[in-house]
């Protein structure tokens, strides 16, 4: 694909939010709106790779989460296993799954037939793959810190880290993202002012972009509004 556009973002971080107000507005389930949103979910997937993205992070389910209905969270959890089993598929029939695949998130409290699958999909997605797919799946940002600090705690009692050596990089390192730029962009759907726990570390100084369109609605050329609106943004990461 030709170049597109001036001012890329490398990393990319989406909210898909908006699949129960979606189904709503038509009189359906909000798991039905679920469903059209894992199928929005790989259609950006493939058109962020087209376009050259190279890392782009999706939030699927967070720690949150698990407060709705046992239905919903099921229902969930069913459309992620059937991701998973599509991508497992892929591989056997030793196709490329396209992307590098990786999920970030606790997997405490996760169904284990489900994390068996998470560390089968990246384990064989680690290839050279030019994207980066990042799916965030019981993820909260301040779980996620928390996690990092624990890490770093461990080692000051062990003796081998100083309290007063720790660093911000220490604590980026031991987040789910190490080794991984933080995001550039994270574009909300669906119309909502927040973060919702999303990437609170890394999100110093993303930029924001709230769309109206809810996730099972958006498509390539929402992303294009946002990308656009991005290469307009004066970053000055404090400076002048
Ligand atoms: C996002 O859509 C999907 C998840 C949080 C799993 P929602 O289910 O939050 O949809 P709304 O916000 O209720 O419309
Ligand atoms: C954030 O959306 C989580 C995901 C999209 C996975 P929520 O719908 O859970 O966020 P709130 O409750 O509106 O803040
Ligand atoms: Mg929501």
């Amino acid at each position: 694909m030709e170049k597109k556009f001036e001012n890329l973002p490398e990393h990319i971080a989406i909210i898909m939010d908006g699949n129960g107000r979606w189904a709503k507005q038509r009189g359906l389930k909000r798991t039905e709106g679920h469903k059209v949103g894992a199928e929005v979910f790989r259609n950006i997937c493939q058109y962020c790779s087209d376009i050259g993205i190279k890392y782009v992070t999706f939030y699927a389910f967070s720690t949150e989460n698990w407060k709705r209905s046992k239905m919903e969270v099921t229902a969930i959890m069913n459309l992620l296993r059937k991701y998973l089993d599509e991508m497992q598929e892929r591989y056997l029939e030793n196709e490329e799954a396209g992307y590098h695949i990786r999920f970030i998130g606790s997997r405490e409290g996760m169904p284990k037939d489900i994390v068996k699958l998470m560390d089968s999909v990246e384990e064989k997605s680690d290839d050279k793959k030019k994207t980066y797919i990042n799916i965030a799946v019981n993820y909260g940002g301040r779980d996620e810190i928390v996690h990092s600090v624990k890490a770093l705690a461990k080692k000051v009692k062990e003796g081998t880290l100083n309290p007063d050596d720790i660093t911000e990089d220490m604590i980026s390192d031991g987040l789910y993202t190490a080794g991984q730029p933080d995001p550039d962009l994270i574009i909300r759907p669906s119309g909502e002012y927040r973060l919702s726990n999303y990437l609170l570390w890394q999100s110093a100084y993303s930029e924001i972009y709230i769309d109206d369109v809810l996730w099972p609605d958006y498509t390539p050329a929402d992303l294009d509004r946002a990308i656009e609106e991005y290469g307009r943004r004066n970053r000055r990461f404090g400076g002048v």
